[in-house]
């Protein structure tokens, strides 16, 4: 089976879970550390799809990463919530991590807000603050595009220019306005990890114009632009980067500071997804 003849499986079988098999999800969001329970508490769930329930579909290992689809309405908006995503420091290759999306889209979804947690290397930066992603880096992982291209989602070379979506970038800097959050600005850079980054490697980072570092977010941005979707991003800083944060970084102290920051990412994110509908 070839990777479209998957994704119309996968796509189909997601699809046969649904009890209105017409709902089409208007906006696809993905689930970083910390936002986790959004779905629980922000959505009026109208089906809750397991990974392991759908044919040959990657899952993650990570702690404190659960693994499902939550299909319902934000605000009166139609979404589909990834509550769990799959990283390629886990062994899967980019075209793994990007399939779950890429099924999204041909569930009908239009939009994919990503989000994250993340290192922060921007002066001035404190743990718990939301970067709103403006561009990113991605010459440090391999491109999820590799490979034959998949004609039905979209061309060989695409365009690149403008990721993160001006018109979305607009819509969250409005709900952060309204919620009186303060929103910082940023560049992403992706990592494979798992290790943190060096010192060095920050210096580097930050040198090329990085503002933030993750693990996931960058291939799957490529992917949803690659297939059409309009995309945009925030990512919580959970810690200073390594040789910025005076302490050794932990997986835990991440989680904890994406849990602290969640009620205000959480308003953030609703109150933009509401004004995409
Ligand atoms: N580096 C890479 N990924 C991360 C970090 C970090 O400091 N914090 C959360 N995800």
């Amino acid at each position: 089976m070839n990777m479209t003849e998957r994704l119309h499986q996968c796509a189909d079988a997601v699809r046969a879970q649904l009890a209105d098999r017409a709902f089409t999800p208007k906006v696809a969001l993905v689930l970083g550390s910390g936002l986790g329970d959004f779905a629980n508490s922000e959505i009026d769930v109208i089906a809750s799809v397991d990974y392991h329930s759908i044919p040959d579909f990657p899952y993650s290992t990570v702690e404190g990463h659960e693994g499902r689809f939550v299909f319902g309405s934000c605000r009166g908006v139609p979404v589909a919530c990834m509550q769990g995503r799959v990283h390629m420091y886990e062994g899967y290759t980019p075209q793994e991590a990007v399939l779950p999306l890429r099924v999204l889209r041909l569930l009908g979804a239009e939009i994919l807000f990503l989000t994250n947690a993340a290192g922060g290397m921007q002066p001035g930066m404190q743990a718990g603050d939301l970067m709103l992603i403006t561009d990113q880096i991605a010459g440090f992982v391999p491109s999820p595009l590799r490979g034959e291209n998949i004609g039905e989602l979209g061309v060989r070379f695409p365009d690149m220019s403008e990721i993160y979506s001006r018109r979305l970038r607009g819509i969250i800097r409005q709900s952060a306005a309204g919620c009186g959050i303060a929103l910082r600005e940023g560049v992403y850079v992706q990592t494979a990890g798992p290790q943190y980054e060096s010192p060095a490697e920050i210096r580097m980072y930050r040198a090329l114009g990085a503002d933030a570092v993750g693990m996931s977010t960058a291939i799957e941005a490529i992917a949803a632009r690659h297939c059409g979707m309009e995309v945009c991003g925030i990512s919580c800083i959970s810690n200073l980067a390594a040789g910025i944060s005076p302490t050794p970084l932990s997986h835990a102290e991440v989680k904890a500071a994406a849990d602290a920051a969640a009620p205000r990412f959480k308003a953030l994110v609703a109150g933009a997804i509401a004004e995409m509908g």
